[in-house]
């Protein structure tokens, strides 16, 4: 299915397990790819693989955003899609009565305020062109909280979660939509990295997942084809959770 033919994509963490995944099932449907991470050498043996451009870029330095938004528009001509994805999750103990000040803010900074610099850099081009589609990986923790003590992870994608229905709604006249992609657990190096320092937490987490199951990346992916393509065109502002069914049980 071809329904993101042509259309120009910029995916940060692109090199990651869920946004490497987008960034195939993109390029399956035809669009054209810019892919962000932080390490360069992986980011361009990927790009050559999948298709597209690597950007090198640290998401949370507004220099790096303005110059990777820049690149897509340069290379293709427009900007349509922009799936900003990157963020991680701190693997020690991230209890509010332990997680230091320091680790708090290096989370919302990743996790949050990334999500705040690329929507303000990549919306001029999407009013220009009077069309866009935004979609913010948040979390299924940013709806229900976190079994496992996740409290500066939990409150920054609450305010991705936030962010994105605010911004939803104001661009809503001008063709522009922005959702937050809520997905459940997803078997991707960040969630390995983090069961890794703790195997009891994976099954923890598990009990949780009515579906008895980690999602693969592949299946985030489809979620994220769908809400960048035209046949979600009357989504915006969603949380749209691609979860096992986790936050109805
Ligand atoms: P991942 O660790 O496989 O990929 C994240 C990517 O982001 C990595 O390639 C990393 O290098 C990149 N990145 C980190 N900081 C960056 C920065 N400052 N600038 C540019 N790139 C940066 O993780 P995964 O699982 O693919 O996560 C993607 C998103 O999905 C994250 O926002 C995560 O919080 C979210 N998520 C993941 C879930 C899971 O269970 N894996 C569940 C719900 C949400």
């Amino acid at each position: 299915m071809q329904r993101l033919q042509d259309r120009v994509a910029v995916i940060t963490g692109g090199v990651g397990g869920i946004g490497l995944a987008t960034a195939k099932r993109f390029a399956a449907e035809g669009a054209k790819l810019v892919l962000v991470d932080l390490d360069e050498t992986v980011g361009n043996r990927v790009a050559e693989e999948v298709g597209g451009v690597f950007v090198r870029a640290d998401v949370t330095d507004e220099d790096d955003v303005i110059r990777m938004f820049q690149v897509a528009y340069d290379t293709y001509g427009s900007v349509d899609i922009a799936f900003n994805n990157a963020g991680i999750s701190p693997t020690d103990d991230d209890s509010i009565l332990t997680t230091g000040l320091e680790v708090w803010r290096r989370v919302q900074e990743v996790n949050l305020t990334s999500v705040y610099l690329c929507c303000k850099h990549v919306l001029p081009y999407m009013r220009r062109q009077g069309k866009g589609s935004i979609i913010n990986t948040a979390s299924f923790v940013a709806v229900m909280g976190s079994a496992t003590s996740q409290v500066s992870y939990t409150a920054s994608k609450g305010g991705v979660l936030s962010m994105s229905r605010e911004l939803g709604v104001q661009f809503a006249r001008e063709g522009i939509r922005v959702n937050a992609l809520c997905p459940g657990p997803v078997d991707t190096p960040l969630l390995r990295e983090l069961f890794a320092k703790d195997p009891e937490r994976a099954q923890r987490r598990l009990v949780h997942v009515p579906m008895g199951r980690f999602a693969r990346a592949e299946e985030i992916a489809a979620a994220v084809a769908f809400l960048a393509s035209d046949d979600a065109s009357f989504i915006t502002g969603a949380e749209f959770l691609v979860d096992g069914g986790i936050s109805g049980a």
